[in-house]
C-alpha cells in the first residue's frame, strides 16, 4: 500500500455562490484523472439558497469542510476565511491549492497557500476592471501576485498579467470554466421551462440581477437604477432574483415599496443554478452587474446590458453580447431600445476556449507542474 506521504491531495477553495459552478468541472476532471480532489467550502455565503442548492443542481459531492466563516466586514471575512483554511491545508496537507475567482474566499485562501509553501493556482487569473473602488480588483491583484500559477480565460488576462512582469511560464490560457458548467447543464435548464413556470413567454422578458455595493449600497444610485428599470418593466416584464445583500439595502434606504410594487418588475428569491439557466437562456434581455453573467450571455447569445462604469471582462464586449450602460437613466434606456429592436437569437461569436473543456486543461495544467 502506497504510504499517506506519496498520496496526492488537491483542494479547490470555495466560498461565494459564484464559485461554486466553477469548482463543479474542476472537480470532474481531477477525479477523472485518478487524482483525489477536495472541496473546502470557507462558508462565506451560507443561506441555503446561496450556497446548498448548487451543490445539489450541479451534483457536487458535498464539500469536505465547511468552515462556517459568515458575513462580515471585509477584514474580518478575509481574517476568518485565513485562520479557517489554514488550520484546514494543515490538517490535510495538499499538494495543491486551487482558488477559483475574485471574492474574499478567493484571496484569502491564496495568501495562506503562499505563505504554507503549498503550491496554488488561480482559476479565472488576469481580470482587471482597472476599477480600484471594486473589493474584486483588490482580491484579482494580490492573488494574481502571490499563486505560482496563473490559468487565464481569454487574452486579454494574458496580457493584463504580463503587463505587470508575471513571468510567461507561469501563465497558461485555459479558457473559461463556467462554461464548461453551462454547457453541461444547459439541456436540464432548459427542461425546466422554468420561464412557462412564471407564466413568462419565450424570449418575451427581461431579466434583473444586481447586488454589486457601488450600485446597492448608495440609496440615490440604487433609486436611480430600479426608476430605469421600471420604465423597462412597461414595455416587458423584468424577473429579479434579489441578492440578500440588495434585500437589506433596499430595507435601508426605504426602496422596499420600488422593489416589490413597480409594475412589471418581478422580484423573486434567489434562484438555484437550474432554474436561473432555465430562465436567462430564454430571455429577450438581461440586465446585470454580475461578472459571470457577462459571460454566459456571451454564451448564450442573449444581449446583455451591464450596469457598470467597466469591466474586468472586455472580451464580452468585443465578441460577445455584452453592452457597457452605467447607472445613467438614459443610457440604459437607449441601449434597451437598442438591443429590443434587434431580432432575438442574432449570430455571435464566442471566445476561443470557451468550449466546455476547460477544467480538463486546468487539471492537466496543475498535475503537469506537480510531477
Ligand atoms: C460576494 C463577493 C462578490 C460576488 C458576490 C456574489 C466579495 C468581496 N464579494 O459579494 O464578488 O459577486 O459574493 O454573490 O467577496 N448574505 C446573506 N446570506 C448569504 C450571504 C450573504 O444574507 O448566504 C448577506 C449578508 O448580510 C452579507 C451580505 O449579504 O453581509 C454580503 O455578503 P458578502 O459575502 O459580504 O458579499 P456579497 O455582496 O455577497
Amino acid at each position: 500500500m502506497r504510504g499517506d506521504r506519496f498520496r496526492t491531495v488537491i483542494v479547490t477553495v470555495v466560498g461565494a455562490r459564484p464559485n461554486f459552478m466553477k469548482a463543479a468541472p474542476i472537480h470532474l476532471a481531477f477525479r477523472a484523472a485518478g487524482i483525489e480532489h477536495e472541496i473546502c467550502h470557507t462558508g462565506q455565503h451560507y443561506d441555503p439558497g446561496m450556497s446548498e442548492v448548487f451543490f445539489d443542481d450541479l451534483r457536487m459531492p458535498r464539500p469536505i469542510v465547511d468552515l462556517g466563516v459568515g458575513s462580515g466586514t471585509h477584514a474580518e471575512q478575509t481574517a476568518a476565511v485565513m485562520v479557517g483554511v489554514e488550520r484546514f491545508f494543515m490538517e490535510r496537507r495538499p499538494q495543491a491549492v486551487l482558488v477559483v475567482g475574485d471574492v474574499n474566499s478567493t484571496m484569502a485562501a491564496a495568501i495562506v497557500a503562499a505563505k504554507m509553501g503549498i503550491y496554488s493556482a488561480h482559476v479565472e487569473a488576469g481580470l482587471r476592471s482597472g476599477d480600484w473602488s471594486m473589493p474584486e480588483e483588490i482580491n484579482r491583484v494580490v492573488t494574481d501576485s502571490i499563486v505560482d500559477l496563473l490559468l487565464t480565460p481569454s487574452p486579454d488576462a494574458d496580457e493584463n498579467l504580463l503587463a505587470e512582469g508575471c513571468s510567461p511560464d507561469t501563465i497558461v490560457r485555459v479558457g473559461n470554466v463556467m462554461i464548461d458548467t453551462l454547457l453541461q447543464h444547459l439541456p436540464t435548464a432548459r427542461a425546466l421551462a422554468v420561464p412557462r413556470r412564471m407564466g413568462l413567454a419565450s424570449r418575451q422578458y427581461a431579466v434583473l440581477t444586481l447586488h454589486r455595493p457601488s450600485n446597492v449600497d448608495d440609496p440615490p444610485i440604487f433609486a436611480r437604477i430600479l426608476g430605469a428599470i421600471a420604465d423597462i418593466a412597461r414595455r416587458l416584464p423584468v424577473v429579479f432574483p434579489v441578492h440578500p445583500r440588495t434585500r437589506q439595502q433596499a430595507a435601508v434606504a426605504g426602496l422596499g415599496p420600488q422593489l416589490e410594487e413597480t409594475p412589471g418588475l418581478l422580484p423573486t428569491d434567489p434562484l438555484g443554478y437550474l432554474e436561473f439557466l432555465s430562465l436567462t437562456s430564454d430571455a429577450r434581455l438581461v440586465l446585470t452587474d454580475s461578472g459571470g453573467l457577462q459571460e454566459e450571455t456571451t454564451v448564450l447569445g442573449i444581449p446583455c446590458l451591464t450596469l457598470r462604469e467597466n469591466t474586468e471582462r472586455p472580451i464580452t464586449l468585443t465578441q460577445g453580447t455584452n453592452v457597457l450602460v452605467g447607472t445613467d437613466p438614459s443610457t440604459i434606456m437607449r441601449e434597451a431600445d437598442r438591443a429590443l429592436a434587434r431580432a432575438p437569437g442574432t449570430a455571435h461569436a464566442v471566445p476561443e476556449l470557451w468550449d466546455g473543456r476547460t477544467a480538463e486543461r486546468i487539471a492537466a495544467a496543475v498535475l503537469g507542474r506537480l510531477r
